[in-house]
């Protein structure tokens, strides 16, 4: 996979030690298995490693790094959310749902080990995430631990990310015609909601103050959305070169999306307008929060 581009160099450095040091904690966590149910273990690593921008760890990380977390409890805490991130996208993938054969630049995990270890593969990634935030050795506070358990199970079930493929999928019925609004809170759910996890599990295990908590939850919020419209002008004008996945799959499908009601330009300037949102409500953080805001510009000119 090729690097992102567009980043300045500082946040180039600064993205390539978040996907080393998160992939050295998921190799730790998720290593092979030479039992019996092996198959299971290679179909979620190859889910998992082998790509990826690491963008929600590096949501995670930084957010951390703004409460002087440890750096290893929030390398655990990245590397729960990218577990959940890869299952959503393994399950994403399927013939029932997006039906793509590519990810990452690598066939996706059903292409290579059928549905069913599919299926399974995004199961036991969904699972592990939770027994790792859990675990002591993330925090060793059980109240921490409660509190990142109960809020990614939001931001990933119903009420966010799950919830929000649903809709994506009733949209592209044909008696079905979303508006803006609606198509905002899809994408705010089924991409916004895990993106806001990873700001907000910093501050959480940071012990931060309920504004700082909530401004990194708003930016996230704004960045998931820019995000999601950004994915959807790639899927009309990118080379799966660079995106290492399948192009010019939604407007077939149906899908509703920022592009498909507004056309591109308009939906750009959306997404333009909602990073200058996203970036201001870095301001409580001064100086410290700089790399978030570089990443918010690289959101909206990224090409991967
Ligand atoms: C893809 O996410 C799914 C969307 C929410 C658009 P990413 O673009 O972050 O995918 P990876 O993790 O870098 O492969
Ligand atoms: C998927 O959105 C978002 C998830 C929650 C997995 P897309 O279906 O647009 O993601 P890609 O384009 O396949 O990565
Ligand atoms: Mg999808
Ligand atoms: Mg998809
Ligand atoms: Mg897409």
């Amino acid at each position: 996979m090729p690097s992102p581009r567009s980043a300045s160099p500082e946040l180039q450095n600064a993205m390539d030690d978040v996907v080393e040091a998160v992939n050295r904690t998921i190799e730790r966590l998720l290593p092979e298995s030479d039992m019996a149910e092996g198959e299971l273990y290679d179909a979620m690593r190859h889910g998992v490693l082998g790509g990826g921008k690491r963008l929600r760890p590096f949501l995670c990380i930084q957010s951390a790094f703004l409460f002087n977390v440890p750096s290893s409890r929030a390398r655990r805490v990245a590397a729960a959310i990218e577990f959940m991130h890869c299952y959503s996208l393994i399950h994403d993938d399927l013939p029932a749902m997006d039906d793509a054969s590519l990810r990452r630049g690598q066939p996706t995990v059903h292409k290579q080990y059928g549905d069913a270890a599919a299926i399974l593969a995004g199961d036991a990634l969904l699972t592990l995430a939770f027994e790792i935030l859990a675990d002591p050795e993330t925090h060793p506070d059980p109240f921490v631990q409660a509190e990142l358990v109960r809020e990614l199970a939001k931001a990933a079930g119903s009420h966010g990310m799950v919830g929000g493929q649903m809709l994506d999928l009733i949209a592209e019925r044909d008696d079905v015609d979303f508006d803006v609004g609606e198509i905002s809170r899809l994408q705010r759910m089924k991409t916004g909601k895990l993106m806001a996890f990873a700001c907000e599990a910093g501050a959480i295990v940071g012990k931060a103050s309920e504004p700082q908590r909530k401004a990194l939850c708003n930016y996230a919020h704004d960045l998931g959305l820019a995000f999601q419209v950004t994915d959807d002008i790639l899927d009309v004008e990118a080379d799966p070169q660079d995106t290492g996945k399948d192009t010019q799959k939604d407007e077939d499908a149906g899908k509703a999306t920022f592009v498909s009601t507004l056309g591109k330009d308009a939906a750009r300037a959306r997404a333009e307008m909602i990073i200058g949102q996203a970036k201001r409500h870095l301001n409580i953080f001064e100086g410290r929060g700089k790399m978030l805001a570089e990443l918010a510009d690289y959101v909206l000119e990224r090409r991967a």
